[in-house]
């Protein structure tokens, strides 16, 4: 994978998330048929372990492990993304939810964090490092935010290792969630986009490895639902 995809992608990125965003909720809970709630309960289960904090979630798009993570005891979470109509739901959720006074939403990209360095307990980015148009300055600065304790927190697409699950998989997110994405948001280029971003991810190992070498320690991977997920979590 490139390690920098440069500002082109920047950009078509940020176009691509501010005009599914309407669609967005309702096409990840159907494509996922739900389990997307599981893979952040997984991901909430960790942090739960560690009482509370503050926690900053990178691209935190309409705001569901931020919102998750503010119901833990204990929690304050900042949530970030470049963009603002993923947060505009964002802030409409967390109205809802009536937990203004635990989640603040800010319009900020995870390769330049507007925060002092050792100000967060907990970085989360649930399927966002995929996105990221530079990964290592990215994984850089989310070291550089978290305090000496801090612990960060991926959740990322996957590829399954069973060869027949990996077949059904590749046919569901390459033929049928194009399409259905497509429809039901009228942009069918950005899930396109889905499974050619996960193809390119540099997963398991490989992002061990870059995790490793931003700085991390302790670095593991957990695969989830038969590895259509991995739960990545490394130390500072
Ligand atoms: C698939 S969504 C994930 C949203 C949310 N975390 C979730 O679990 O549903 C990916 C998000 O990454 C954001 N994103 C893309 N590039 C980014 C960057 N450089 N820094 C931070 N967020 C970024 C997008 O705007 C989008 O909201």
């Amino acid at each position: 994978m490139e390690q920098n995809k440069g500002p082109a992608h920047r950009v078509r990125n940020r176009a691509m998330f501010n005009a599914i965003a309407r669609r967005y909720d309702l096409l990840n809970h159907v494509l996922s048929i739900g389990i997307d709630r599981y893979w952040r309960c997984r991901a909430m289960a960790v942090v739960k372990a560690m009482g509370g904090g503050t926690a900053l979630d990178l691209a935190t798009g309409t705001a569901d492990l931020a919102l998750g993570l503010a119901r833990l005891p204990g929690w304050r979470v900042i949530g970030v993304d470049p963009a603002r109509a993923m947060l505009d739901l964002g802030r409409t959720k967390v109205a809802a939810a009536q937990l203004q006074a635990a989640v603040e939403l800010l319009v900020a990209e995870a390769e330049g964090l507007p925060f002092a360095s050792a100000s967060f307990d907990l970085v989360t980015a649930a399927f966002g490092v995929r996105n990221f148009t530079d990964l290592p300055r990215a994984l850089g600065e989310a070291r550089r935010v978290l305090r000496p304790t801090g612990r960060l927190l991926v959740l990322e697409f996957s590829e399954p290792a069973a060869p027949v699950f990996r077949s059904i998989y590749r046919w569901y997110f390459g033929a049928v969630l194009p399409r259905v994405g497509g429809w039901v948001s009228g942009q069918r280029e950005a899930y396109a986009y889905l499974p050619r971003s996960v193809a390119g991810f540099p997963s398991g190992a490989a992002f061990l490895g870059c995790l490793r070498s931003a700085g991390f320690v302790d670095a593991t991977a957990t695969r989830l639902t038969l590895g259509v997920c991995t739960l990545y979590s490394a130390r500072r």
